[in-house]
């Protein structure tokens, strides 16, 4: 059974960023969010069609972000020496392959990438990699089974928590893993979301959140074995993954330790996320009386980053270009266009992050130790950041 717990008001698609023209036929969808008593797993209540999402205007290049950069490239080198670390023929999958962020540290011989979005599909398949153009399922993984034979790792980032059949797509991954293959992912956390109060995790592509506690259930019924956990600092604090077919690995200590720990947070029970509700509605009410305070003392806000995750802070709390003058983003297809939902323009740094400047909600939390560093300037003229994690305050 679901149990509805938030209710986060019409949103968007997070990541279309928009043309004027643009607006008057804009997509929106209510945003609840559910827990299954069963399973444990939180999800949207109401999905939006994939298509609508991954397409071949997606604008999101992993590759633009130096930090991920460096992530993937260190994951690549990691889990090549943990699973293949005499360099055998070996076999190499990446559901949601982006622009290659990951999948480029590998051997275009023996990898093959998934990718929906055509224009990021095209670009692996020009650098080499064979791409199937297609979204990841049990069809799609017996056609690639058929051609490529079974795989020894499978990958993905940032993708698992975007599909909708969770069981389709562990069965999908258990028909092609070889015997002694690794299925390793990595996806927001529940448990990370839930400390921090961190909300905007939840939008369109994130159908589910996921903790370990769920994840545990969810594979066992689909015949795969959690093996170990990884939490990391990435995407506002995420778990790696590691996954066999049954009986195959020793599990790792940090499979009970994290069943533990989201077990004494009380991720198990609902009464948890009617409490977490109640801190997100907190949120909404102090940032929004934060930015109209400054506002009224004549300040400039600005937002510092136009993500995904502000698209769900600015829709939830209302916030449009009454209270935040543009938003300054580095990623060069969203500059010239206006966020979605509430429609603030989008300029870049150059032109928009500036001496006038005097509050800079952080959009980007995130990267926040990355843009501390980058904007000593800022903060040593007296400007601000704002954010509303792990709860609405301004530092410098
Ligand atoms: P993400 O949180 O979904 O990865 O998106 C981060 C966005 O923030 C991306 O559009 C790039 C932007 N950004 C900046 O504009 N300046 C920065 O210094 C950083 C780190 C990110």
């Amino acid at each position: 059974m679901k149990q509805e717990f938030l209710d986060l008001g019409k949103q968007p698609i997070a990541n279309r960023f928009l043309t004027k023209d643009e607006f008057d036929d804009e997509f929106f969808f209510d945003l609840k969010v559910v827990f299954d008593k069963e399973t444990k797993l939180v999800s949207l209540k109401e999905f939006v069609a994939p298509e609508m999402m991954f397409n071949e205007n997606y604008t999101y290049h992993s590759s633009t972000s130096y930090p991920m950069k460096e992530h993937f490239r260190k994951t690549a080198e990691m889990i090549s020496i943990t699973y293949n670390p005499f360099n055998n023929p070996f076999n190499v999958l990446e559901i949601g392959s982006n622009d290659g962020i990951f999948i480029r540290n590998f051997n275009p011989d023996n990898t093959i990438a998934v990718e929906p979005c055509g224009n990021f599909a095209k670009m692996t398949n020009d650098m080499g990699y064979k791409t199937y153009d297609k979204f990841w399922n049990t069809d799609l993984s017996k056609l690639i089974k058929q051609n490529h034979g079974k795989m020894d790792l499978i990958y993905a980032a940032n993708c698992i928590c975007h599909i909708h059949n969770l069981d389709d797509t562990f069965k999908a991954v258990r028909d092609l893993l070889s015997n002694d293959g690794v299925f390793v992912f990595e996806d927001p956390s529940l448990l990370r979301m839930m400390e921090r109060g961190s909300y905007d995790q939840l939008y369109d592509e994130h159908a589910h959140i996921f903790s370990v506690t769920a994840l545990d259930r969810l594979l066992e019924r689909n015949g795969l074995t959690l093996i170990k956990v990884d939490n990391l600092l990435v995407h506002g604090g995420s778990n790696r993954i590691y996954v066999g077919l049954k009986d195959r690995y020793v599990v790792d200590n940090s499979v009970s330790n994290n069943l533990m720990n989201e077990k004494s947070f009380g991720l198990d029970r609902f009464e948890t996320y009617q409490v977490f509700a109640e801190r997100v509605n907190k949120s909404k009410n102090d940032l929004v009386s934060t930015l109209k305070s400054l506002k009224l003392e004549g300040k400039k806000i600005i937002s510092y980053g136009a993500t995904s995750k502000s698209t769900t802070v600015f829709n939830y709390c209302g916030i449009d270009n009454s209270l935040i003058d543009y938003i300054t983003d580095t990623t060069e297809d969203k500059q010239g266009k206006y966020s979605p939902g509430t429609h603030i323009p989008v300029v870049s740094p150059d032109e928009g992050f500036d001496e006038s400047v005097d509050i800079a909600y952080l959009g980007a939390w995130n990267f926040k130790d990355v843009i501390m560093n980058k904007e000593i300037e800022f903060t040593q003229r007296g400007g601000k950041f704002i954010t509303h994690v792990p709860q609405v305050m301004m530092f410098s």
